[in-house]
C-alpha cells in the first residue's frame, strides 16, 4: 500500500547497524531510562524488547508506580515523538485518529492530525473507554495507518503504543476482549519498589529540586528502525524454535485453560526472545531467552475455564506450568560465521 510508505524513513536515509552495534545503542538507551526510573530493569528491559521487536505493550499495573514515567522516559531516550491520551468514557475514536476541521482562510476542509500520530504514544487506561474507540486504537497499532472519511492516513514510523491498564475491574470498566489483547505483544507489570528503590526514588528527588528528570536522546527514530532490523539478523536455533512451539501448544492442553495461545503468541514468542538476546548482547538466541519472555508474551493471550475466575489460576499460572513441564533444550551456539 503506497499510503503506508509514504512518511517513511527512505531507503537511502535507513541506517544499517550490525547486531553488535544495534545491542550497544539499545543498552545505552536502557542506561538513559535508568536515569529517570529507579530499578525495574527487567520490566524495563521487556518494554525496551519490545518496542525492538517491532511492538506494542500492555503495562498493567496500580497506579503510582511509575508507568508514566517510564514511557515518557523510553520516548525521551529514543529520540521519539511522545503523545498521551486519557482513555475517558467519553473519549471518540476521531479524538485519537483527528479529523476534518474546516480551514477558513483556505475555505476547505484539512485534516487535522490527532495523538496517534507519534512515534511512542502512551494510551492510559484503555479499559477506561468504550469498544469503539478501543477499537481505533487497535486498528492503528495493526494497521499502522488510520482511515478517517475514507481517507488513509499512515502513522509515522516506527510507531509504538504503551497502554496502561489498572489491574482491578472497576465498575464502569470495559475489559479487552482477549482478541484484542493479542495485539499487544507483551503484558508488563512493574509492581512494587523495593523499600531501598522507593528511599532512592526520594533522594533523587530532593537532589534535583524538580518534579521532572528530563532525559537525552541516545537516538532517534531511524535509529530504532535499524535497531528494529537488527533483531532480524537474530539467530534461531531449530530446537529454540521447537521448544517456543512446544510452549505455546502446551497451554492450549493446560487442564486449566479454556483456549491457549495461537501461533500469533509463538511468532511473538520467537520475536521477543530475538529482541531479548539482541539486549543482552548476543546475536543468537537461547531457551533462558524464551524463558525470560514467555510470562510478559503468552499469560495475556490464555483464557483460564470460567469456573476457575474467581481461583488464583491465571494466565500466568499456566504459563509457569508449562515453563515447568516442558523439557529445556541445551543450549546451542551457533558457529562463528
Ligand atoms: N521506579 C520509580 N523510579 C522513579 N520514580 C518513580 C518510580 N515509581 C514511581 N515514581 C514516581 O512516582 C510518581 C508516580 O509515577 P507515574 O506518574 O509514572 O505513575 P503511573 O504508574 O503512571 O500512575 P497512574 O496509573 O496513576 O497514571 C512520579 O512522580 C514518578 O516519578
Ligand atoms: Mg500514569
Amino acid at each position: 500500500m503506497h499510503d503506508q510508505d509514504r512518511g517513511t524513513v527512505s531507503d537511502e536515509t535507513t541506517v544499517r547497524l550490525s547486531t553488535a552495534e544495534a545491542s550497544a545503542l539499545a543498552a545505552r538507551v536502557l542506561d538513559e531510562v535508568e536515569r529517570a526510573v529507579v530499578g525495574k530493569r527487567e520490566a524495563l528491559m521487556l518494554v525496551l524488547a519490545a518496542l525492538l521487536a517491532k511492538g506494542h505493550v500492555l503495562l498493567e499495573d496500580f497506579p503510582g508506580l511509575g508507568k508514566t514515567l517510564a514511557a515518557r522516559s523510553f520516548a525521551q531516550a529514543l529520540g521519539l515523538d511522545f503523545a498521551r491520551a486519557q482513555f475517558t468514557p467519553d473519549l471518540l475514536p476521531a479524538d485519537l485518529t483527528g479529523s476534518f476541521l474546516y480551514d477558513q482562510r483556505r475555505g476547505e476542509f484539512e485534516f487535522r492530525r490527532g495523538p496517534l500520530f507519534a512515534g511512542l504514544l502512551l494510551a492510559d487506561e484503555i479499559n477506561r473507554t468504550p469498544p469503539k474507540t478501543q477499537s481505533a486504537l487497535l486498528e492503528a497499532m495493526q494497521e499502522g495507518q488510520v482511515t478517517v472519511e475514507g481517507e488513509t492516513f499512515a502513522l509515522p514510523r516506527p510507531f509504538h503504543v504503551l497502554a496502561t491498564a489498572n489491574p482491578i475491574e472497576y465498575e464502569g470498566t470495559y475489559p479487552l476482549p482477549e482478541a484484542q489483547l493479542d495485539r499487544f505483544l507483551l503484558r508488563v507489570s512493574f509492581g512494587y519498589p523495593s523499600r531501598d528503590e522507593e528511599y532512592t526514588v526520594l533522594t533523587r528527588r530532593m537532589e534535583r529540586r524538580r518534579e521532572e528528570v528530563t532525559l537525552d536522546a541516545v537516538t532517534d527514530g531511524a535509529g530504532l528502525l535499524a535497531i528494529q532490523d537488527a533483531v532480524e539478523d537474530v539467530r534461531v536455533d531449530e530446537s529454540v524454535g521447537r521448544y517456543a512451539v512446544d510452549l505455546v501448544t502446551a497451554t492450549r492442553t493446560h487442564q486449566d485453560v479454556l483456549t491457549g495461545a495461537s501461533p500469533r503468541g509463538s511468532l511473538g514468542l520467537v520475536l521477543a526472545a530475538r529482541a531479548f538476546a539482541l539486549l543482552r548482547g548476543r546475536d543468537y538466541v537461547i531457551p533462558e531467552d524464551v524463558k525470560a519472555v514467555a510470562r510478559s508474551v503468552l499469560a495475556h493471550r490464555i483464557t483460564v475455564k470460567p469456573e476457575l475466575w474467581m481461583t488464583q489460576v491465571s494466565g500466568t499460572r499456566v504459563v509457569d506450568a508449562v515453563l515447568a513441564q516442558v523439557a529445556t533444550p541445551a543450549t546451542v551456539e551457533p558457529g562463528r560465521r
